[in-house]
């Protein structure tokens, strides 16, 4: 009875670990790179605030966002926020607000530039670095840019000067599927391969690379401000677990080594 009882629990371990990897297996050959940003990395989070403002903050807003809470969390001074980061704001308690009124961006760009706030939880951060390297050169688009992760988006490429321009290479792969009477085919479907650079940037790819890293971070710490001292805190948390184990693994020993 106990045994049938613990390879069940075994069985369902095995499950519970097998699980995201079946998921995984799902997402397949899906086009997705990682991010990789690091939240305890103050100074990233220091250059993406930065980037954010001089790159984002003329379209986007992150309107939860006051000035004065990134200040205390990435260890800004007043002088440099408002010096460095402030250009849509004057006081450090206001909160991060776009320059461009929302009927401009309709006007301009055929859709509202979404607040930024909350992006990084609706969409990950490893989608959010896919995103901003994916834009390519697209003479058909009203803007001249289109992007592989969103077609169609009504985004510019906002990091030409530093990135260059690229396109888009496409390979041929086979697909099952089944036609109008239930029978299986194959298919030729295009999927994108890689990108090929057709205009030089002012970064070398590793160095622009690092910027967009560096902006995704700032938008992953925006998102949940407390992440990064939760985050922090964990590890004292399990310190603390560690230390209380030894001290009641050592009075287990004590009360119990005369009845042994
Ligand atoms: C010139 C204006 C402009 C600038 C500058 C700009 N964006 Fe956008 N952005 C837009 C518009 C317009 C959309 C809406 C796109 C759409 O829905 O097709 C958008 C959409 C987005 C989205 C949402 C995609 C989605 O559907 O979830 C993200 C994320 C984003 N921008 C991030 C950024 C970041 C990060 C920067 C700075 C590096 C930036 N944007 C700079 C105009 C801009």
């Amino acid at each position: 009875m106990l045994k049938i009882s613990k390879l069940r629990l075994i069985s369902l371990f095995c499950l519970m670990l097998a699980v995201p990897s079946m998921a995984f297996a799902a997402g397949g050959s899906a086009y997705m790179l990682k991010a990789k940003n690091d939240l305890n990395n103050t100074e990233s989070l220091q250059r993406g605030a930065k980037y954010y403002v001089n790159y984002c903050a003329s379209c986007h807003s992150a309107k939860y966002v006051r000035y004065s809470r990134v200040g205390a969390d990435l260890e800004i001074s007043d002088d440099e926020l408002v010096n460095n980061l402030m250009f849509n704001a004057s006081k450090p308690f206001e909160t991060m607000q776009a320059s461009m009124s929302t009927d401009d961006a309709l006007r301009w760009f055929g859709a509202p530039a979404p607040d930024l706030s909350l992006i990084s939880r609706s969409r990950n951060p490893d989608w959010l670095y896919t995103y901003l390297k994916s834009f390519y050169k697209d003479s058909s688009r009203p803007l001249g840019s289109n992007n592989i992760l969103l077609p169609g988006a009504s985004m510019p490429n906002v990091f030409w000067e530093i990135q260059g321009e690229q396109t888009p290479i496409f390979h041929n792969v086979e697909v099952s599927g089944t036609d109008e009477n239930g029978n299986e085919i194959m298919r030729t479907v295009e999927e994108f391969s890689h990108f090929a650079t057709v205009t030089e940037g002012s970064l070398e790819p590793k160095e622009f690379d690092l910027v967009v890293r560096d902006i995704v971070n700032f938008l992953d710490y925006i998102g949940e401000p407390v992440k990064v001292k939760r985050k922090k805190m964990g590890v004292w948390v399990i310190l603390y677990l560690l230390i209380l184990f030894g001290f009641a693994y050592f009075l287990k020993k004590e009360i119990w080594k005369d009845v042994h």
